[in-house]
Formats: structure tokens, C-alpha cells, sequence
């Protein structure tokens, strides 16, 4: 399976080339394949605030490059002050998207292999080592979910089963092809998944551009349903999966996800559907103790009241959060690289993140 699906990587986010971070840009997709070209981690800080790479693992990885080019440009500017100098960069990239978790895991992460950096010596050997070991792990903790997920699947029906998904958690979203979405991908090629039913997630259209793009793309047989059709369609179709991403999931097993998560673990649960979140450990945010601490990020209107940049309602006040939160109690099975957690509790997630990190 492994070989199956390293086959079925095909599309990229982002690559590191020559020194520079190069993004696919997710705000033009599917219309318009345009790569952005980032030299510096003001252009990273950027392209992370405005979505041109998104998704919680893409924007951890797109972070650890750009802990690299801040790095790069403080060294040469500054040759005996550039750590204090990064300090900016690093807060501003910080404060570029609030709720994935995986933005600030990176930032740790590149932060301890900075502090084993020697004095007078470059840092960038170093730190470009660690964004790409960060970026070839997340790629490989996909593979594992994947065969993980796909398992869970399995156990509970030998059957090909109709699934929903809601948001982008595939190719366009990780270093590797996916999370939930990687999980939809294996059971397919296993003959266990053949219809994929994908949210349009509005307001941003995850669903119906990044996600049916992949599907698409893999010839995986896919229908895309506006976000309010969900409720009918559970009633009605024969899903037996609603499997989605993470953004950030708390000690308890809270799980922060795109805005009308929360509504379909509810639906899901009411017409006895199973809910499976896939997400690498990194998503997984144990210094939290219940989603209720997390901090929901909220965006402009025009995201609601614009469609391709032209007007299409009243400049009237917008309520537009872009996450919710999930209770765990609601959430039948959480699959990361490290094991699965079936229906999640404060002890079953320390136990998890206790076993060996691949991260
Ligand atoms: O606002 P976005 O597009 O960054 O939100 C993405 C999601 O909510 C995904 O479901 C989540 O990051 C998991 S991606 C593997």
C-alpha cells in the first residue's frame, strides 16, 4: 500500500529551491496554477496571512522556511547581533494566523535548534536542515495516517462506503497527500471508500476548489454539496464517515477545525454517522486544556461578501470565524502517525503523545 501511495503524490504546496520558498498560490486555484516565489519570511508572514499557502501542517512547514530565510537575511545584515534582530521576524510570523497550532510547533521547534547554534557560526546549515526534516516528516506521518485511517475503515465495514469531507486537508494543506484527505485516498485504493461527498466550505470554497481539484485530479469519484446541504444529505445518502482535519485539538480531545465542523459532528452524530479526525501530532496541542482556550480566528467581511473579488451583497456588518471547535465527546476516533484515539478523553491523549514522537 505504502508504494500505492506514494504513486498517488502528485500535486505540491510548496517546494524549497535554491534557497527560496516557492508556494502554489490556493487563492487562485483551481483556475490559475501560479507559483509565489518568497525570499524573505516578511514575503512567508505574508503569503501565510492572506492564504496563499494554508492549511495547519502546509502553514507549519511554510513557517519553518521562513524561520530560515529570516535567519539568512539577519546574518548577512547583521553579523554580530542577527538573533535579537530575528526576534521581530519571528513574532511577526507568529502573529500571522492564530488557531493552527502547527504555525507556533514550527516556530518552537526552529527556535530550540537555533539555541544549539555556535556563536560565530552560520546559522543556516543548521536550520535549513531542521524545516526540511520538519517538511519530510509531515509527509511521512500522512503516510502512516493514512494506512491508519484506512484501517479504522476497514474494521468497521469490508463494504465500499460513501464519506463526507469538509475544508482542504489533502496535498494542498501538508508536505504529503493529506490527512483526512489522505485517509479518503488510501481507502479508495483499497476499495474501501467509492464516493466522496465534499463540502464547498464557504466562504473560502476549500471544498469545492482546493479539495474536488485533488479528487479530481486522482479520478476519485466525488460530488461537491453546498455546507447546508449536509443535514439532508446525512438523513438521506448512505455515508457512513465524516472524516476532516485538525487545526489544533486540546489534552482533552477538543478539536479546532474549519468553521462548520462543529455543525456537522452534531449531524453526524444525530443520524449515527462516525466522525474520524486525521491530523499529525503536531497539531496536537497538550499545553491546552480544552478547545474553550482556544483562540478562534475571526477574518475580514468582504470573505463573506465577496465572490472573485466582486460585491455580491450589502456592506452590512459580517460574523465570519473561520474555526469552531469540536467537543470530544462528539468525535469517535482521532488518527495521527502516532496511534488512533477512539473516542478521545484527557488520558487516552496523554497516553498518545506519550508514545514515541515521529516529529
Ligand atoms: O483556513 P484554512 O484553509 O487554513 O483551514 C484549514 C483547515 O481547517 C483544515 O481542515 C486543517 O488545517 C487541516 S489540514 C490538513
Amino acid at each position: 500500500m505504502r508504494e500505492q501511495l506514494i504513486a498517488a503524490e502528485r500535486i505540491k504546496a510548496l517546494e524549497w529551491k535554491e534557497g527560496a520558498l516557492w508556494l502554489l498560490d490556493q487563492r487562485v486555484l483551481p483556475l490559475n496554477e501560479s507559483w509565489i516565489e518568497c525570499q524573505t519570511s516578511v514575503q512567508v508572514t505574508q503569503a501565510i496571512s492572506d492564504m496563499v499557502v494554508r492549511g495547519a501542517p502546509a502553514i507549519g512547514i511554510a513557517a519553518a522556511f521562513a524561520v530560515v530565510l529570516a535567519a539568512r537575511q539577519r546574518y548577512q545584515d547583521e553579523p554580530h547581533s542577527w538573533r535579537s534582530a530575528m526576534e521581530e521576524d519571528l513574532q511577526q510570523l507568529a502573529a500571522s494566523r492564530p488557531t493552527a497550532v502547527n504555525l507556533f510547533w514550527a516556530i518552537e521547534r526552529m527556535r530550540s535548534v537555533l539555541a544549539k547554534v555556535p556563536a560565530q557560526t552560520s546559522p543556516l546549515p543548521l536550520l535549513e536542515q531542521a524545516a526540511l526534516e520538519i517538511y519530510h516528516s509531515d509527509r511521512e506521518a500522512n503516510l502512516i495516517m493514512a494506512q491508519l485511517g484506512m484501517e479504522v475503515i476497514r474494521h468497521h465495514c469490508e463494504a465500499p462506503q460513501h464519506v463526507l469531507t469538509h475544508c482542504n486537508t489533502g496535498a494542498l494543506a501538508t508536505g504529503g497527500f493529506g490527512t483526512a484527505l489522505g485517509v479518503v485516498r488510501a481507502a479508495y485504493l483499497a476499495g474501501l471508500v467509492n464516493h466522496v461527498h465534499v463540502d464547498e466550505t464557504r466562504p473560502w470554497l476549500q471544498g469545492s476548489r482546493l479539495t474536488a481539484w485533488e479528487l479530481a485530479s486522482d479520478k476519485i469519484p466525488l460530488t461537491v454539496n453546498a455546507d447546508s446541504a449536509a443535514a439532508h444529505l446525512l438523513r438521506e445518502g448512505d455515508i457512513t464517515w465524516v472524516i476532516v482535519g485538525a487545526d489544533r485539538i486540546t489534552a482533552n480531545g477538543d478539536v479546532a477545525n474549519k468553521i462548520g465542523t462543529y455543525q456537522l459532528s452534531v449531524l453526524a452524530r444525530y443520524h449515527d454517522v462516525r466522525l474520524m479526525v486525521v491530523a499529525p501530532s503536531s497539531t496536537i496541542d497538550m499545553q491546552l486544556q480544552t478547545g474553550a482556550d482556544i483562540v478562534i480566528e475571526e477574518r475580514t467581511a468582504d470573505e463573506l461578501f465577496t465572490v472573485a473579488g466582486v460585491q455580491i451583497a450589502a456592506s452590512v456588518p459580517a460574523f465570519n470565524p473561520v474555526f469552531d471547535v469540536t467537543p470530544a465527546h462528539l468525535v469517535d476516533v482521532i488518527v495521527t502517525e502516532r496511534g488512533v484515539v477512539e473516542q478521545p478523553t484527557l488520558e487516552k491523549m496523554q497516553q498518545l503523545m506519550s508514545h514515541a514522537a515521529l516529529h
